[in-house]
């Protein structure tokens, strides 16, 4: 069988690690590189409302479980349709807008009803069987309309809990919507905070001797 324009496209990106930063050093001419994580670039197709996202090498194990977890999401408009998968690569639905660190970065206010959309596509995740985990502001997209959208639900089939999102709803309610509260952050604040905030989660336990 012929392979899928989208394969076509997946096998033409070459990843490079420089000073430790995954970086793209070729890609298709269709392909436009729209954002990067921890485990993968996501790239707009040309003339589509679609995006791909493609896997760094180390991380391709990965595009199975969020394609499984994307299954059971399925048609659920708090997340995007999936079109296509393959080893390393997953074809969705292209969210136009503003991650929720882009909107805090620019001042664009977060209103609480978008709070509450996040909770209830959450709510869905949970009843469709999943354990929605990673939940923070870049995996959170503020649509022009006003709707929010969850992507990245790669992890949200993993057993431990994650409290990350009830974390960042205490910081809302406690901090943001406080009248004296900034709307507008500095990148490399909220970049500060958020390695601070995974060091403290992360840093193991010390054990007290009895
Ligand atoms: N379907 C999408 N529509 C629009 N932007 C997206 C979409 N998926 C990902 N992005 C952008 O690409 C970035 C990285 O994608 P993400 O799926 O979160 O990768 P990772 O698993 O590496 O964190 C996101 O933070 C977001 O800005
Ligand atoms: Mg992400």
């Amino acid at each position: 069988m012929k392979p899928s324009r989208y394969n076509e496209y997946a096998s033409t990106v070459l990843f490079v690690k420089k000073s430790g930063r995954m970086k793209i050093d070729k890609h298709h001419c269709h392909l436009k590189l729209y954002g990067m994580g921890r485990s993968a670039a996501v790239f707009q197709i040309k003339n589509e409302n679609k995006v791909i996202k493609i896997f760094y090498p180390s991380f391709e194990k990965i595009a199975i479980e969020e394609k499984q977890n994307y299954e059971k999401l399925n048609g659920n408009p708090y997340y995007p349709t999936i079109y296509e998968s393959g080893a390393n690569y997953l074809v969705m639905d292209f969210i136009e807008g503003k991650t929720f660190f882009e909107c805090l970065a620019e001042g664009i206010p977060l209103k609480s009803h978008y709070i509450e959309q996040v909770d209830n596509g959450l709510q869905y995740a949970k009843e469709a069987g999943l354990n929605p985990s990673d939940i923070h502001l870049h995996n959170l997209i503020l649509t022009k309309e006003g709707d929010v959208r969850i992507i990245d639900v790669a992890r949200f089939s993993q057993e431990k809990k994650c409290t990350q999102w009830d974390d960042l709803k205490c910081g809302y309610t406690k901090y943001y919507q406080r009248a004296y509260f900034p709307k507008k952050i500095p990148r490399w604040i909220m970049y500060t905070v958020s390695k601070l905030y995974r060091l403290y989660k992360y840093l193991p336990v010390k054990k007290e001797k009895s």
